[in-house]
């Protein structure tokens, strides 16, 4: 007997309240914080989309490796745990322990990188464009053909073109490829998984070619997931093993430890090649600490040592991803426009097709944050313009390709009423569609502005 109802796979033994509140109080919240979601405090938020990072629930598993870390400067147990785990699940005989993601990013890129230097990827995430671009390097992004439709059905739209990857080595030249990193799921690609088909002929370009290839695999239980359920092959191979064959074909990989291994701050760098490590093992100690704690308590490690297991579970798995599409498909079936199909770790809405009367200038996506968080007390992000538009010599916005905001579900958080709850808050969406004004920014930093930028609404023309 099978039931149609998803149950969220685990009980609530620790609670943190949500402060609830009234509309009138959110317009004046919002106002407060300039029309910038990030300048809100947490418990002005009643639903908190803004990002799957770091803001899991940790099991209770988890919470007793906490109190069993161990604290020892060098060798520490936890270390043992944590690196025995990593080997055991990459098969990469050199692990280097960073605070989060981008610290490794900037032991690696900053190594391989440089002037001259170029980096490939399907798409790559903010920061590890900014810190190959900060070495002096180009970062280019080549996503498959099939990724610029929005709406077809096609499973694997995270996928690196192969073609323009072959093309591009050639053109540049094999020596002044940093590395080609496949980033999955592909996150700044609306969270849309890589095949394993695809992954293998990453690899045989790059093994071709002798250029390094680098897995961003801070989703890759998310995306395993994709691959038993939607490509020929993996039905019966378990979720972990199907992530330790992607981890074959590369020569090592970078992981944010605080989307999938569950855990609130971590990553990792770990390396197949050991001349590379031992290079990269220097950086780490000058910038992030000894080689057996890089920059993570001995708790954290046993922690993430956990996470990294229960993240492959099943029942877990079946949750994650099936809830991440209950929300994305109720939404589209509303009549929003939504990225698709759904990807694991968020639902991306098209702002700029929701609310055509508001061109790039007047920031589509901001007006829809704001929006979410008037209505529903949630916080979501924009992906358009205000993060990703730059001025040409005129000071004229050269806008984003899509006006986008993603809702990034954190893990193990929220059950099933308060998405739909978020539901309810689309229909009101929907409702006011035709009334929404655009937002001019009034005060903005001259990098990453989306986090502290300034904005006020645009008056209605009467
Ligand atoms: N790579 C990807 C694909 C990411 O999504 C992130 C972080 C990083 C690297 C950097 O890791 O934050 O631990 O330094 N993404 C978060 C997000 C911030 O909201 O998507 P980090």
């Amino acid at each position: 007997m099978t039931f149609k109802t998803i149950i969220e796979p685990f009980r609530i033994k620790s609670v943190e309240p949500i402060h609830m509140s009234t509309a009138e109080t959110r317009v004046q919240n919002i106002q407060n914080a300039h029309f910038n979601p990030f300048l809100l405090h947490s418990r002005q938020v009643i639903i908190d989309f803004l990002t799957d990072s770091g803001t899991s629930a940790m099991s209770s598993e988890q919470w007793a490796g906490i109190l069993r870390g161990d604290e020892s400067y060098a060798g520490a147990e936890s270390w043992e745990r944590l690196e025995a785990e990593i080997k055991d699940l990459t098969h990469c005989p050199f692990i280097l322990p960073t605070h989060q993601g981008r610290a490794a990013e900037r032991i690696l890129y900053g190594h391989l990188g440089g002037p001259g230097k170029v980096f490939i990827s399907n798409t790559h995430f903010d920061t590890t464009r900014a810190n190959i671009e900060f070495s002096g390097a180009e970062a280019l992004d080549i996503p498959c053909e099939e990724s610029l439709d929005h709406n077809s059905d096609y499973p694997f739209k995270g996928n690196m073109d192969i073609r323009q990857l072959d093309r591009l080595i050639t053109d540049r030249g094999a020596a002044n490829i940093g590395a080609v990193i496949l980033t999955v799921t592909n996150n700044t690609g609306g969270g849309q998984p890589v095949s394993m088909a695809n992954a293998k002929a990453v690899a045989e370009v790059c093994h071709r070619h002798k250029v390094l290839f680098i897995l961003d695999c801070c989703r890759i239980a998310e995306n395993s997931y994709f691959i038993k359920h939607k490509e020929e092959g993996y039905q019966s191979t378990s979720y972990r093993d199907i992530a330790r064959e992607m981890f074959d074909l590369a020569d090592g990989c970078i992981m944010s430890a605080k989307k999938d291994a569950l855990v609130n701050i971590g990553g990792f760098l770990a390396l197949k090649d050991e001349s590379l490590a031992a290079a990269c093992t220097n950086l780490l100690i000058i910038t992030e600490g000894y080689t057996t704690y890089g920059g993570l308590a001995g708790r954290d490690m046993e922690a993430i040592a956990i996470g990294l297991r229960e993240v492959f579970e099943d029942d877990y798995l079946n949750y994650r991803i099936k809830s991440t599409a209950y929300l994305g498909e109720h939404i589209r079936q509303k009549g929003i426009p939504v990225l698709y199909p759904i990807g694991g770790h968020a639902v991306y809405v098209d702002a700029g097709k929701l609310y055509p009367h508001i061109p790039a200038e007047e920031y589509p996506g901001q007006a829809l944050v704001c929006e979410l968080y008037k209505i529903g007390g949630i916080r979501a992000v924009e992906i358009g313009s205000v993060m990703f538009g730059k001025y040409d010599d005129e000071g004229n916005l050269i806008p984003a390709p899509m006006e986008l905001v993603r809702l990034a579900i954190p893990r193990r958080v929220y059950t099933q009423s308060h998405i739909d709850y978020v539901l309810e808050v689309f229909d009101e969406i929907l409702k006011n569609k035709d009334k929404v004004r655009g937002l001019r920014i009034t005060k903005e930093p001259k990098f990453l502005r989306h986090f502290t930028a300034h904005f006020e609404e645009i008056p209605q023309e009467k």
